[in-house]
């Protein structure tokens, strides 16, 4: 099968996430250890429909595996959300003798993958997101490092906060996910959590929470609030007055999306990217890579983007029984 691969095309799309390029990296050493080419595509879709095309070599991607970030660049596109556009790159792709194309990213990303793959391009899709959203998959590149780290700033905040006996109002991202956010509540030990989904947010019940706890002498509150409810200095406002504890907001932000991969992201980054090319060398197409039960699968592309997931209930209730 593999003497029929010309060469294939990578890129990364939607937000970037730490370990995507250790799945580079992975991508393009066991390709070339099989003997097919790797073009690496810039800045995503827009990148493609530009024509921006980089050969891969193993130098290419010798000293990367540590860095945050990645090597190809990455960005959203909005032509690429029409029909022409998808059309365009699918021509691009076919011009430049990319039969295979590898897309790294997100759910966004995997829509206009699979747009190609109704084009005749052939396709294999890998989930990285800090957001941990992807329904087909436990596992996301990227959400390991993003959680530690705002563990860790969250850590810190809460030292401070103690000092000054303060209530902190701490934004974590995850877009319309709360699974960084339902984390950190529970590796945090934070008092509350608000996440989009969850009805049982009350922000009476918190106010009331945080005079009876100062009563009893408590020197802290943390409240962790996720992106997708937002309004955090304006939530720290209204406790300040309704409470009289000083209550400050801190909105992480893209801070949790740089830095060093974790093991974790470096380790699974790596494995999903020799996947990817087992596939590809075994005639597979139109997959996207995940994690079941532990162990690494691969689903149709139709099939992944058709499921669901949600906040684990267990996980939830596990925080609720500990936040008191
Ligand atoms: P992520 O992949 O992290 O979810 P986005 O949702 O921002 O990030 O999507 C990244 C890019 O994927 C978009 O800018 C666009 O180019 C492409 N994309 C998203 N949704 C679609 C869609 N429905 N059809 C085609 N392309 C899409
Ligand atoms: O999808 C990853 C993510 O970091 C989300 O958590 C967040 O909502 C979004 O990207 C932010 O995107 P941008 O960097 O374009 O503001």
């Amino acid at each position: 099968m593999k003497d029929q691969i010309n060469s294939i095309g990578i890129l990364t799309s939607g937000g970037d996430a730490p370990g995507m390029n250790a799945v580079i990296r992975a991508v393009v050493k066991a390709a070339i250890s099989n003997n097919i080419k790797v073009k690496g595509i810039l800045k995503g879709y827009n990148g493609l429909l530009n024509g921006e095309m980089i050969n891969l070599e193993n130098h290419s991607v010798s000293d990367i595996i540590q860095r945050g970030g990645t090597i190809l660049y990455t960005d959203r596109c909005e032509e690429f959300k029409t029909d022409e556009g998808q059309k365009r790159g699918a021509k691009i792709c076919r011009d430049n003798g990319i039969d295979y194309l590898v897309v790294i990213g997100g759910d966004g990303s995997f829509c206009g993958a699979k747009k190609l793959s109704e084009l005749g391009i052939k396709i294999i899709a890998i989930p990285a997101t800090i957001d941990l959203d992807i329904a087909c998959t436990e596992y996301t590149i990227g959400f390991d490092t993003a959680v530690n780290t705002a563990m860790e700033a969250i850590d810190r905040i809460k030292d401070t906060s103690t000092s000054h006996e303060r209530c902190s109002v701490v934004e974590v991202m995850g877009r319309n996910a709360g699974y960084i956010a339902l984390w950190c509540g529970i590796a945090n030990g934070a008092e509350d959590i608000f996440i989009p989904g969850i009805r049982n947010t009350n922000e009476e019940k918190l106010i009331e929470n945080i005079k009876k706890n100062r009563k009893n002498g408590k020197k802290h509150y943390i409240i962790i609030n996720a992106e997708g409810i937002g309004g955090s200095e304006e939530l720290a406002k209204r406790i300040s007055k309704a409470t009289g504890m000083e209550a400050r907001a801190t909105i992480l932000g893209h801070l949790q999306r740089g830095g060093s991969p974790t093991a974790k992201d470096r380790f699974m980054g790596t494995l999903m990217g020799s996947y990817a090319v087992d596939l590809i060398i075994n005639g597979k197409s139109n997959r996207v890579v995940a994690v079941k039960n532990g162990a690494l699968v691969d689903y149709d592309i139709v099939e992944a983007l058709n499921m669901s997931k949600s906040i684990d209930e267990y996980q939830y209730h596990v925080y609720k029984i500990l936040s008191n």
